[in-house]
């Protein structure tokens, strides 16, 4: 792919398929991921380095999952991104018994804005088209949703059940903090003969 730079960020860098060679930054930029999306614990998120790279290599051995890295001009990592074509029962007029799973999708803060996640994203649709799939799912982090939505991705209607107290209680706070963001914040309070009300806006 030809060098991509976008106005904003000066930045160009090129991407490469991952061999197993970059596993472990392909681990360290997942596990960056996780820590910037601010909702596990640091416990957890190192914990699940062993776990993930584990998992990871058979897979890309494979080509059950592809990786991309995208390196700047100085051959240095500034960030990856990986699909794994996940095993999904058939449905009427989806014979697929696969779903390109978009995950793992990292920028290095400093090459922010360039378009490296865009171009990541466009290479696994691009992929995903070529191998004959009817769609690609992905979940989103806060700070990916508008990167998706560009591209053309769209909310489903999955749904999911926590058995988890713990994960219940942490889902139901997070839904909590998002919905609490998205109210405009209350008018400031005013006096009004000795009574406050809320201004007018
Ligand atoms: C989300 C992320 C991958 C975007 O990487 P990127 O290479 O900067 O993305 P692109 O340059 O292709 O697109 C930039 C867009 O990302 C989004 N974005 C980047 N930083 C953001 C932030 N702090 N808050 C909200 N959106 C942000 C914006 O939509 C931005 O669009 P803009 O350039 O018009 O402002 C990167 O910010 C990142 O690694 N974040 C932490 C990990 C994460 O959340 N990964 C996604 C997992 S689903």
């Amino acid at each position: 792919m030809a060098p991509r730079s976008r106005t904003r960020t000066p930045l160009t860098f090129t991407l490469r398929r991952a061999t197993l060679d970059d596993a472990d930054l392909l681990v360290r930029h997942r596990l960056a991921m996780f820590r910037e999306m601010g909702d596990r614990s640091e416990r957890a998120i190192a914990r699940h380095g062993t776990a993930y790279l584990a998992w990871m290599i058979p897979k890309i051995a494979s080509a059950e999952m592809v990786a991309w890295i995208a390196d700047d001009p100085a051959g240095r990592p500034v960030g990856s991104g990986a699909v794994w074509f996940q095993p999904s029962q058939p449905r009427p007029g989806f014979d697929d018994l696969r779903v390109p799973y978009l995950l793992s999708v990292y920028t290095d803060p400093r090459a922010r804005g360039a378009g490296v996640a865009t171009a990541m994203v466009e290479r696994a649709l691009a992929l995903a088209k070529r191998l004959g799939y009817a769609r690609v799912s992905l979940h989103a982090s806060q700070m990916g949703r508008r990167v998706y939505e560009r591209l053309g991705f769209q909310t489903t209607t999955e749904l999911r059940y926590w058995i988890d107290p713990v994960q219940r209680r942490r889902e139901a706070r997070r839904r909590a903090a998002e919905a609490a963001a998205r109210e405009p914040s209350p008018a400031p309070r005013i006096k009004t003969a000795g009574r406050s009300a809320r201004a007018r806006t």
